[in-house]
């Protein structure tokens, strides 16, 4: 998506593809629709939606040219499979700042469509799985788990995928291998980690499909900026669903899917030992 001159696999990346892959794998996630929804709260929550829409719609004056392009899209959406992609660019972060609104210790942020459970398992130091010469500059990413109450968490486990440098995520673009730049790395008895990888690209939503079409329909960007995704969790403390960002880097000012916070841009230094780059991050879990 970055750089298509590069060795990238012939076949690219399609909206329709990684949108089937990311609907496919929330659906392992056993979600059933409204199944068992407290029937009062389905009422209000629908109600003031459909009421918001219908305020819009006399306000700006709508046309039946636009309620058709709109129904047209939004049957397009579904027939693509882009509604997690939709949904968690565009409505995700407002659910994970309610969500996360009570919690202390470090900030989460949105999941985004495309984490896969039981990545490989790692040592407290490690490399995350990565192709023979992966392209990318080397990031060695290291710290330390404690509890809000300062004390270390040993075993606590840190999940980590992200994109490659070319802005593609394992199990959502041809090629790759499966685990490629994904892990599940178990902290040492001092809740230490040390993890090496790359630094993943910027990362472009398909822009071939009906999310694609809205955003040059409404002369927006498509980008998000380069991050690493994690979920830190350890026995008796409330997991962080969380990203981070890299300081200075493209589109951490703009992010499409609103995710950035202050709290979660990395501003690595040259690495001691040997080539790339370097950071120090440290979580807090908050107890359950
Ligand atoms: C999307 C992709 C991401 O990598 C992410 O972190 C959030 C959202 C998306 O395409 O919807
Ligand atoms: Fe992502």
């Amino acid at each position: 998506m970055t750089d298509l001159s590069t060795d990238r696999p012939a076949e690219q990346a399609t909206a329709a593809a990684s949108g089937a892959a990311a609907t496919e794998r929330f659906r392992t996630k056993g979600h059933t629709g409204a199944a068992g929804a407290d029937t009062a709260r389905v009422d209000t929550l629908v109600s003031e939606l459909l009421a918001a829409t219908h305020d819009i719609i006399r306000r700006h004056k709508l046309t039946y040219a636009e309620y058709d392009a709109l129904k047209a899209w939004l049957i397009q959406v579904g027939e693509d499979g882009e509604w997690p992609l939709f949904l968690d660019v565009w409505v995700e972060h407002v659910v994970e700042e309610v969500a996360g609104e009570n919690r202390e210790g470090s900030k989460g942020t949105i999941e985004g469509p495309y984490y896969v459970p039981g990545a490989p398992s790692l040592p407290a130091e490690a490399t995350l799985p990565m192709r023979d010469g992966e392209e990318g500059t080397p990031l060695l990413f290291q710290g330390q788990v404690t509890c809000v109450d300062g004390t270390p968490l040993p075993g606590a486990v840190i999940e980590m995928w992200h994109a490659d440098n070319d802005g593609y995520y394992s199990q959502f673009a041809p090629g790759l291998p499966e685990w490629n730049l994904r892990g599940t790395v178990v902290a040492d008895a001092q809740g230490h980690f040390k993890v090496r990888t790359i630094e993943p690209a910027p990362y472009q939503i398909p822009t071939d499909g009906s999310c694609g079409r809205l955003i040059s329909a409404a002369g927006w960007h498509a980008w998000r900026p380069a991050h690493l995704h994690l979920k830190v969790s350890a026995p008796g403390h409330q997991l962080v669903t969380t990203q981070l960002y890299f300081k200075g880097g493209s589109h951490v000012a703009d992010d499409i899917a609103r995710a950035v916070k202050p709290e979660l841009i990395l501003d690595p230094g040259p690495a001691a030992d040997g080539g790339g780059r370097e950071v120090t991050y440290d979580f807090v879990l908050d107890k359950v």
